[in-house]
């Protein structure tokens, strides 16, 4: 293992979840459906028919899963809050009971000495909001940062970390686009214009927690992205690449670093972005960090015929795979935290996300032995300090996931937690690579 001393002193070593893939309880205290209730009763879209009606159960749990953090030694949790619990219905009435949840849970990590990263939007957009038009539509952002000043406002007392919006990218692409996740769409156009609307979301957002939080808000963006690298060296494998990288690193980044959308890409999805007088303004609102969620690098060739960007991610040969299918490629996140620092200026950054899935399972002893996982975690986190050591600002790393979860249209089959889950008891099992990080983080420490 590395050696971490170039990382900082108060270096947060947190783990993530999000709310509709742990909490359950879908129904109860006021809660009413989101686009993810809706889209996993779609008869075919989540493997297995799974949905997040029981999750993990944390709704009900989170004390000993905040027993669990204190026993691994976390010092941060990331974790989102349920706009549809909060405001059940997207816009006008606040629900008391489904924000006393967050209120409890905030209260208790503090008391365990967990800082709590709250992410306000991580793809769980009320069913109701989605009935107008969801995020296609320009009102949509307007009621996010509505949300936003009610959560910042009841929270920002304790809470000092706010992220705006979870991976963009998979709300409006695979959302939007490609169709295998909530709302289930595969139109362009509209994928373009809830790109626009979440981006939009961002930004209102961010104005909406430094109105309404009373401690100084840390406020940043998370984003999921992919270093691209060509098939060959054949010109439309390199054009392709440029496209790639536009899809899915550039549209997301450039409009928040102030430089408005990449005109190459509005050419290849050839609609216009719905952009307003003072949106761009908005959008680039400063600030206080970057959130990336690493999890593979894309090897890219030319497809003329597939959907935008006309562009394919093809496999490794003799690549290590995680459960997903996703080559293990620890030197891009070195390579992500690089372009963030030289290329976009961040001043702070967070590994919001990084995390493995496999095909784990409790042992008659009671252990769970997940080797490559603890490897995946090792190399990542080296990865985090080399990229340290050449100036890039990391100052946590949120390892994905506390638990096993719900892993969106995969549903429960594929286990990313450092705590193995038994969804058929809720049964939580440390595994090997739990025992593996809290050692990590006590030498960190010590
Ligand atoms: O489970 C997801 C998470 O919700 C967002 N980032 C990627 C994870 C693994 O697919």
């Amino acid at each position: 293992m590395e050696d971490l001393t170039a990382l900082d002193s108060g270096f947060c070593w947190g783990a993530a979840t999000a709310a509709y893939q742990v909490e359950g309880a879908v129904a109860e205290d006021g809660r009413l459906p989101s686009i993810w209730d809706t889209f996993s009763r779609v008869p075919g879209a989540i493997n297995g028919g799974d949905t997040g009606d029981v999750a993990c159960d944390h709704y009900h749990r989170w004390p000993e899963d905040v027993a669990l953090m204190r026993r691994l030694g976390l010092n941060a949790y990331r974790f989102s809050v349920a706009w549809p619990r909060v405001v059940p219905t997207g816009a006008g009435a606040v629900n008391p009971r489904g924000l006393a949840f967050y209120d409890r849970l905030v209260d208790a990590l503090l008391e365990a000495g967990i800082r709590p990263f709250v992410t306000l939007y991580h793809w769980d957009l009320p069913q109701a909001l989605q009935d107008l038009g969801g995020w296609p539509e320009r009102e949509t952002a307007y009621r996010f940062a509505e949300y936003a000043a009610v959560v910042a406002g009841a929270l920002g007392d304790r809470v000092t970390d706010w992220t705006t919006v979870n991976e963009p990218l998979c709300s409006a692409w695979i959302g939007h686009l490609e169709g295998h996740m909530a709302p289930g769409m595969t139109d362009l156009r509209a994928a373009v214009r809830a790109s626009h609307h979440l981006h939009l979301a961002h930004g209102l957002g961010v104005e909406a927690i430094r109105a309404n939080a009373v401690l100084p808000a840390s406020i940043g963006v998370v984003y999921n992205l992919s270093p691209c690298e060509p098939a060959s060296d054949r010109d439309a494998d390199l054009a392709a690449t440029v496209r790639m990288d536009g899809h899915v690193n550039r549209w997301w980044l450039d409009p928040t670093a102030g430089r408005g959308y990449p005109a190459d890409m509005v050419e290849v999805y050839g609609t216009e972005p719905p952009v307003r007088d003072g949106d761009l303004e908005t959008i680039a609102a400063p600030l206080d960090y970057l959130g990336l969620n690493y999890y593979f690098r894309q090897i890219v060739a030319d497809d003329p015929g597939g959907p935008a960007p006309y562009a394919r991610q093809m496999p490794v040969p003799g690549a290590t795979t995680t459960a997903m299918g996703w080559e293990v490629h620890p030197a891009g996140l070195e390579q992500l935290l690089l372009r963030l620092t030289d290329e976009y200026k961040a001043r702070t950054l967070y590994v919001t996300e990084s995390g493995s899935a496999f095909a784990d399972e409790v042992r008659p002893d009671g252990s769970v032995e997940d080797p490559q996982r603890t490897e995946h975690l090792e190399a990542h986190l080296a990865s985090c300090v080399r990229a340290a050591r050449s100036g890039a600002p990391v100052r946590g790393y949120f390892a994905w996931s506390l638990l096993d979860n719900f892993e969106w249209a995969y549903g429960y089959d594929k286990r990313f937690g450092l705590v193995h889950v038994d969804f058929t008891t809720q049964a939580r099992t440390v595994k090997a690579s739990g025992h593996r990080y809290a050692e990590i983080i006590r030498a960190h420490q010590s």
